[in-house]
Order: structure tokens, then sequence, then C-alpha cells
């Protein structure tokens, strides 16, 4: 008789998911997708929730071209977080994201605590809305430190809004400093419900031509396979810090077998992100090698792989002393 095929069934802050697949913000846009494929993106919809684009109190832009490079194993992209604003996103995407068949998590990022506070209370009211993701990897206007960067900003940010909304708050972590476990617990402290990383990994290519930054916008951040060593790191260095809160592992993920990788890493959910520019389907894919790589190591549900809880997280301490 055949073994039966895994249970890929995952729950998010009390939000039941059918696999633990979801997209990266920023990374694939679903009003766009549906006007493409129509129904069949409905019918086929590659995720388990989808998370919004990033949006801000105003509308932006985005940054000066160019905004991308493809470097060895990934893409940079200093995209800017171009947005409706709040306003144009409750007004034209909210109603079309409700419409798609998964929870709808919204990404919004501030500049003060005001305005996050004053994203949170506008989008957390909404029914369509299943949680909230701070992309915290903004400086705050007041003092000039990068929320994300800085355990003390992250803490106090998070007790503020708590304030706000009984729904999950997710805190993104961006991955450009030392100890990003330092900032998840010190968000989880401060009343966050999960952690979502890595965010994209500050980068510079510089242009062969005229020797200077390519970018428009000078630097911008590294995403894909490149970076997913570090955000293995990262992930397990987060898991072992809040051995309790959920995290959402990203970074470079192409394949279910690397969807696996950041299961055992102490991932309780993954996100796809730039493999989607390749391949709008690539999170189905994804979701049937990861189904096909549990069988074959005899791991039958999700909860089965020896992630937090096994030997993993076990060696974390002997780490820093003896890379070289
Ligand atoms: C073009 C592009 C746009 C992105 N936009 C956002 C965004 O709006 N908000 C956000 O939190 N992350 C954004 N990200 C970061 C991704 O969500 C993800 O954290 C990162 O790319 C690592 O995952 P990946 O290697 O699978 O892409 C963006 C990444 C890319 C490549």
């Amino acid at each position: 008789m055949s073994e039966p095929n895994p249970d890929l069934r995952a729950m998010l802050c009390g939000i039941r998911l059918d696999d633990p697949i979801l997209n990266a913000s920023g990374t694939f846009d679903a009003i766009a997708a549906k006007r493409v494929f129509g129904r069949r993106l409905i019918d086929r919809f590659p995720f388990s929730a989808f998370v919004s684009k990033t949006i801000t109190v105003a509308p932006r832009h985005g940054n000066p071209p160019p905004r991308l490079w493809e470097a060895s194993g990934g893409l940079v992209n200093s995209i800017g977080l171009p947005n409706k604003g709040l306003d144009g996103f409750l007004a034209e995407d909210l109603p079309q994201l409700a419409a798609l068949p998964v929870p709808l998590i919204v990404s919004v990022m501030g500049s003060s605590p005001e305005e996050f506070a004053e994203l949170v209370e506008g989008v957390a009211p909404r029914e369509e809305v299943a949680a909230i993701e701070l992309n915290v990897s903004c400086p705050n206007v007041h003092s000039g430190l990068i929320v994300g960067e800085q355990p003390v900003e992250a803490e106090a940010l998070l007790v503020g809004l708590r304030e706000l909304t009984a729904k999950p708050l997710i805190v993104k972590l961006t991955p450009n400093l030392a100890d990003p476990a330092a900032v998840g617990a010190a968000a989880v402290a401060g009343g966050a419900d999960a952690l979502s990383l890595i965010n994209t990994v500050k980068a510079t290519p510089i242009d062969p031509e005229t020797l200077r930054p390519w970018l428009g916008n000078q630097s911008g951040g590294l995403s894909g396979p490149a970076v997913m060593p570090i955000a293995l790191a990262q992930v397990r260095a987060v898991a072992a810090a809040v051995p309790s809160t959920p995290i959402i592992g990203m970074g470079g993920i192409e394949s279910g077998l690397d969807a696996l990788m950041f299961l055992a890493a102490g991932a309780d959910l993954v996100a796809v992100g730039t493999a989607c520019f390749r391949d709008p389907l690539a999170a189905e894919r994804i979701r049937q090698e990861l189904t096909k790589a549990m069988r074959e190591r005899s791991i039958f549900s999700i909860s089965e792989i020896p992630g937090r809880t096994g030997w993993a997280l076990a060696s974390t301490e002997i780490e820093g002393q003896l890379e070289g």
C-alpha cells in the first residue's frame, strides 16, 4: 500500500491555512495577475494566504530608475514602495484583494509611530483583513533610527500598536544588522504575534561602464537564492530567541527542498518572493515538491518537521566563533 500524502495544513495566529506557502510582500501583483489570468488565477491561486505590497499613508511614486539589477543568483531592487497610499488602497485595491480565495494580510510601513498607528487604524477594522504585516525597514523621522534595527524602537512601536487592534500583528524583520534575534524578541515583548524574515539584504551594484552605482537610488536590496543561507541562519537564530512565536521564513526559496530547509531551520511557514517573477505559479510547483520531499523523508505533517523542537536549534550556541 502506498504512503498517504503529507498533511500540509498550517496555522498562523489562529488563521487556518491549507498549506504553509505564502507570497513575500511586493513580489506578486495579484490584481495584475487577475487581469491577465482571470478566473484561472482564482481557481488555482498559488498561495495559502496573500500578503499585499507594502502601503504607506501617503501615495508614493517609488525610486528613480533604474530600479533593478540582476546579480549572480539574485536580484537587486530599489523599487521604493510605489503605492496608492492608505486611502487609495482602501478604496481601489482592498475590494479586489478581498475577492481572492485566501486570507489577506496587509503590509504597512510608516515613517513614525504615528503613521504606523494611522495605517493600523485604517486597515485593521476592515473585516476583509485577516492580519497586518509591519514593514519596519524604514527610519523613524523623530529619531532617524531604523525601527527594525533597534530593539528599543521595535518594542515601543509594538506596545503602541498593540492597543489599537486584536488582529494578528506580524513584524517583518530586516536582515541588515548583526542581531535580528534581539529585534525579533523585542517586537514579541511589545506584543507582536508573529515574525517574518528576511527582507532584502542591502546591496549596491556598480555599473561596469560608468563605474558608478547602477541604481537610480544608488543602493537597493538583494533577494533570491544568493541570500538563502543568510536567511536560514537568521531564521534559526530568531526561532531560538522566540520559541513559541510563529515565524514566516523567506529569502531565495525556489524549490520544495528550499522550503523544507526553512521549516527545518525553525520557520512555521514560508514565503516565496523573487521566484514568482520568473514563474507566477512557482509556489504551486514548490508545494508539489515539498509534498514529495516530505514523503521521501517519511514526514507526514508540518508539525513533524524537526525544526524548532529538533536538533537543529540545540547547536545555535556554538555559532559565532568558528567561521572561516
Ligand atoms: C521587487 C521586490 C519588491 C519588494 N517589495 C517589498 C515590499 O513592498 N514590502 C516588503 O516587506 N518586502 C518587499 N520585498 C522583499 C520580499 O518580500 C522578501 O522579503 C525578499 O525579497 C526575500 O525573499 P525572496 O528572496 O524570496 O525574494 C520586495 C522584494 C522584491 C524583489
